[in-house]
């Protein structure tokens, strides 16, 4: 298993370039199982769960033509589908989820593993489910698949989703596209990667979907989707991962490939401890702080609101600002698992329950640390950055699921890292 070692402490300085946005690849990776037509997807990170999402569709019959290089793929459809989604590649990626309500649209049934969980909770997919069978999806669980059908084309229905999910907004928007007449979703989670991304992708195709209110869409089912080409936007949270790195290593970076606007709440809170920052369209010039201000109160929320992936990253960074400051988690039931890495690096965390107070002007010494998810991993690399000697960090490949070359990234702006393959 791979690991990092990196030296603080460093400054980092220069340009990144964000790679596309691995949470907008993923739900759109499995919308093209609703064509016919060859679809064609740019800007897809080189990252692992985009492997495991295309290992998904090339298992269920599609032929693929990926050029890594490019960072693209096409997507073709053949005449020998299945619409079985294994054990073997959800439980390694959970949004393999996201290919039910396309296969139950386009396929009539589906038989698809149950993700379970992971280390940040136990991530149900019951609104998945629900909203499905109100589309007149049928299914029984039977050891840990779902066993799903139609008898005839899904019905558009109007659901109003009982928490904001990510995932189950997606799929029922998926698979209100070919369903027939209207669906009205309420309730729905906004993130830029659906309302955005997922959103123009499907229209581009022809779809249907309007946003007619802040969380409510309208989707008038259509009889296919047409052969489209389309370009993933960048990712959010990568952006916003190096916006902390030159936040914490008082460094200085310009970063590319994002659009600013959609990260204004995380931009407002780095300027509340201190960071300059300056947007352009696709731009981000930003300047760390010489003294980091603590926050009294962070809470996590759908979005708009400060994200949950974002959390482990904040942390880090709080970690060196000067007095106390609260991290309340409201979306996962257990995603500080990077307190206890952070407290080997000599941070002083309290957690109770879901919430976590982090004691300030921490001086983080090198020491060997374990990832655990993905989040939290880049979390220890951002702490190791303005670490005094050597960390190592074991079993990067829970990074690897999300970020494309990040340790290439961090060299080019002036981190000292290597990756020790084993
Ligand atoms: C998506 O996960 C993201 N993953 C997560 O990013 C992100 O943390 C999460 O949204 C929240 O923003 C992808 O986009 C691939 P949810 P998802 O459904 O869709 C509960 C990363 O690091 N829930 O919005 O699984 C759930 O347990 C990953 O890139 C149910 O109870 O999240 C959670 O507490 C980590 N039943 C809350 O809702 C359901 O059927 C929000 O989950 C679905 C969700």
């Amino acid at each position: 298993m791979d690991k990092f070692l990196i030296k603080g402490p460093c400054q980092v300085k220069g340009t990144v370039n964000i790679s596309g946005s691995k949470n907008a690849s993923l739900p759109i990776l499995a919308a093209s199982i609703l064509f016919d037509e060859p679809v064609e997807i740019k800007n897809l990170p080189n990252v692992r769960d985009i492997d495991t999402m295309l290992s998904l569709i090339k298992s269920l019959g599609f032929k693929l033509n990926r050029n890594k290089k490019k960072n693209s793929v096409k997507i073709c459809k053949t005449n020998k589908i299945n619409t079985f989604a294994p054990y073997s590649l959800v439980k390694t990626m959970r949004a393999g989820i996201l290919v039910l309500g396309p296969l139950v649209a386009k396929f009539k049934k589906a038989t698809t593993s149950l993700p379970g969980g992971c280390l940040i909770g136990a991530r149900p997919v019951n609104f998945h489910l629900n909203a499905l069978k109100k589309l007149g999806m049928n299914y029984k669980i039977v050891k840990g698949y779902i066993h799903a059908s139609t008898k005839s084309n899904l019905i558009g229905k109007t659901i109003k989703f009982p928490i904001i999910s990510v995932g189950a907004t997606e799929n029922a928007i998926m698979a209100a596209c070919l369903a027939t007449g209207k669906t009205t979703l309420k309730n729905c989670a906004i993130e830029p990667e659906i309302k955005n991304d997922l959103t123009s992708f499907l229209n581009k195709a022809g779809a249907k979907i309007k946003w007619t209110g802040k969380r409510t869409v309208e989707i008038k089912g259509v009889k296919s989707l047409k052969q489209v080409s389309y370009s993933i936007m960048g990712d959010r949270i990568e952006c916003g991962t190096f916006c902390v790195a030159a936040c914490i290593s008082q460094g200085r970076l310009k970063i590319n490939g994002f659009n600013p606007k959609l990260i204004k709440t995380e931009l407002n809170l780095l300027k509340k401890i201190g960071a300059k920052i300056d947007i352009n369209e696709n731009e981000i010039f930003i300047k760390g702080p010489k003294k980091i201000k603590n926050i009294p109160l962070i809470k996590t929320k759908e979005y708009d609101g400060f994200p949950t992936d974002l959390q482990a990253q904040f942390m880090a960074l709080l970690c060196k600002a000067n007095g106390k400051s609260v991290i309340s988690e409201s979306i996962f039931e257990n995603r500080f698992m990077h307190v206890a890495e952070l407290r080997r690096l000599g941070a002083k965390i309290l957690v109770k329950q879901n919430k976590a107070t982090v004691f300030g002007s921490t001086n983080f010494q090198g020491a060997e640390l374990m990832s655990s998810d993905l989040r939290a991993s880049v979390a220890l690399v951002l702490a190791s950055l303005v670490a005094n000697g050597m960390t190592t960090i074991n079993r990067i490949y829970h990074l690897d699921r999300g970020y494309e070359k990040i340790e290439k990234k961090l060299a080019k702006i002036g981190v000292n890292i290597k990756r020790i393959s084993k």
